[in-house]
Parts: structure tokens; sequence; C-alpha cells
């Protein structure tokens, strides 16, 4: 096995550890090993919306390293608050701890400047929580009512989840959103999605990091081309052992996600669906190894192969994309990795389900790191 060096990620196989070298351990499984070899990169813009307008992901590296630096506080908050939760504290006692309560009520605004999203004037209160039996994966659920200026926005929500079942991945997530999970089209009532983004904001307040920064918010114009929002939002704490498995984030109406890394480090595989395919159908003729012979016959049938990557079961490419380090080692070598250091952003253009950016995140520290990832969409 060769080792790969490709946009400044070195990798090694499992067996090939070396001083400087992080572990990629995901779910029992160490898949190799990396180290980072970039010099002080500066963050493109042009190139990065070059990249979006081509199904591609961009790597914005230090871009919010100014902002994060009076964000200390804010940040111990929250990684307090997720220690909580990991220690099981239900979310709803969370979300009522005096602090957060008070910024629910828009007595505080978390000190950083708002702009059309994330100054609003509502009034949250916290309804209703639930436990979310019937989805194994979920902590909790937290609903809440908003009171604005023009009357009640009901059902809005928080959900925390976890990213695996694995015992040994911490990896959660805290996510707002409003309705009915998974059936509500949330892009067709922007309103309501405006003030779920309102909520996350109040609750975590670094989401002003981004929704706040002038020159996100200035790319994101150009990226939605027009008034940007930022929906759908995701906090994120991913944990030794965990991180998310390779997905698309393509919802109607949103154009793509940014992804910032707030503490910890994180290393990336990312790109087109398409590329991926090539990259899978690539190496599977390269490979002898009866493994890859269900995998090889589906690459013949670049329709079967994409219809079946958009099935929630789909184990045969699971098997190579996130489990077997070869693979990794290749789309390294082939320039599809990104190293994330605190500051750093990652754009992911969803355009549509057969365009869309895949990725995959691993932890790279032994604890947890904190990060947002926001879909963008023009209002
Ligand atoms: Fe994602």
């Amino acid at each position: 096995m060769v080792e790969s060096l490709a946009a400044g990620v070195e990798w090694r196989p499992p067996e090939a550890t070396a001083p400087g070298f992080a572990p990629l351990h995901r779910r029992g499984r160490l898949l190799g090993h990396v180290r980072h070899q970039g010099a002080d990169e500066e963050a493109d813009t042009a190139a990065a919306i070059a990249a979006w307008r081509q199904d591609r992901p961009a790597h914005l590296p230090g871009w919010l390293r100014r902002p994060l630096a009076d964000a200390e506080a804010m940040l111990a908050a929250s990684r307090r608050m997720m220690e909580a939760l990991l220690e099981g504290a239900p979310l709803e006692a969370l979300l009522d701890a005096p602090d957060v309560a008070a910024r629910l009520q828009g007595d505080s605004q978390g000190g950083l400047q708002g702009g059309l999203q994330d100054g609003g004037t509502a009034r949250f209160a916290l309804v209703a929580a639930s436990d979310e039996e019937h989805d194994a994966q979920a902590i909790g659920k937290a609903w809440f009512d908003a009171e604005t200026g023009d009357g009640v926005a009901e059902d809005l929500w928080c959900k925390a989840s976890w990213l695996s079942f694995h015992e040994a991945d911490a990896s959660l997530r805290f996510r707002f959103s409003f309705g009915m999970e998974g059936f509500e089209d949330v892009a067709a009532d922007p309103g309501r999605e405006l003030l779920a983004g309102e909520l996350a904001a109040r609750v975590f307040p670094e989401s002003r990091l981004l929704t706040g920064h002038a020159p996100t918010r200035a790319l994101a114009r150009e990226l939605a081309g027009g008034q940007p929002a930022f929906v759908e939002r995701i906090i994120y704490f991913n944990a030794p052992e965990g991180g998310a498995q390779f997905h698309h984030d393509v919802e109607r109406g949103h154009d793509g996600v940014i992804y910032a890394q707030l503490t910890g480090r994180t290393f990336w595989l990312a790109c087109d669906k398409q590329a991926l395919m090539d990259e899978i159908a690539a190496f599977v003729a390269d490979a002898p190894d009866a493994r890859w012979n269900e995998l090889r016959a589906l690459t013949r049938d670049r329709a079967a192969l994409a219809a079946l990557m958009n099935e929630a079961d789909h184990e045969p490419v699971e098997a190579l994309v996130d489990r077997e380090p070869a693979f990794i080692g290749r789309m390294v070598e082939r320039g599809h990795a990104f190293w994330l250091e605190p500051g750093d952003a990652l754009l992911l253009p969803q355009r549509d389900l057969e365009h869309c950016v895949w990725h995959t995140v691993f932890c790279l520290d032994d604890e947890p790191g904190e990060a947002l990832s926001f879909a963008i969409r023009a209002l």
C-alpha cells in the first residue's frame, strides 16, 4: 500500500504509524494515519466561488481566526453544555439554565453584531420536551414557540442526537429546525426557517461568528445569488472514534453548506458525487479482491450505482468508502482530503442529488471539537 500526499495531507496505512501523524479512528476501526504539511494558506474566495459553481468543495483556511479570538467564554459554555448532556442531563434542563433562558427571552444577544438574521427580537419559550423513542440515535428534543411582533410561530425545535451507535463514539449534534422531521418542506416556510436559525443563535451565540461575519455574509450572497440566509443549523461535536460517514446534505431550496471548525481539528474527504463514483469505479477496477465483486458489477451501470447511493442503505458502497483504508489513501492521493484547524471553514455545495459534495469527517484529537454547519439559501 502506497503512502499518499496531496493537498497538504499525507496518509499512511494503519500498520505504518509514524511520529507527527494522527490516527484516523472511527467506530472501532483504524483507517490509517494522517499528517498536515500545509503552509499558512490564505482563503481564496474567488477560487471558492468558482469551486461552488462547479459542485466542488472549497477550504477557507483561517476564515474565522479573527472573530474566534474573542469567543473563548462562549465556546467554554457550549462545551460545558455538551459535557452535561454526555453525563445524562436532560436537554430541556440545559436549555432552561438561567443564561440560556435569558438569551431565549431576548435579554442578551451574545455581544456580536447580528445583521439581518440573528439580531431578531423574537422571544422563545420552551413549551415541551420529548425523548424521541422512535429514533434510536436521538438524545432528546425540545420544542419552542417564538413570539414575534407578528404573532406566535410554533413547533420550532432543538434536537440532540448521537452520530452513531458505537459505544466509544461520543460524537453528537444539536440540530435546529421546525415541524414534522423528515416530512416538512422546510424551504417552503422561510419565516420559521429563519426563526429556527435565530433559536440556534440564542442557544449557541457562537453562531454569530459566521452569520455576523461580514466576509461570510458577502461570500454567502455570491453563493446563493441573493440575500443569504443561514438555515437548518447544526452545532457539531465530533469526537474520537466518531465523525460522520460519507453522506450528502441535499435539501430542496438550499444551495449548500458552510462548515466552520471552532475548536479541535478534523480530517475530511469531500468531493462531488460524480467524482466519488469515478473514484469508486477506478478503485474496484484495479482491485483483484473478491470483496468488491458486487460493487464492481454495480460500477458497470453508473445509473444503478448513482441510484443505490441515494438509498439510505447503500452498504456495498459504505463498505468501501467508509471502511477500506486503501480507498481513503486513494482519496487523499487524488486531492480530495482536507485538514481543518480551529477557524477554518469548508464550503460544501449541494445542488441536487447527482451534483452534490459527499463528505466524511474524522476527529483528529483526543477530545471532542465544536463546529458549525449551516445551510445557505437565498431568501
Ligand atoms: Fe454533512
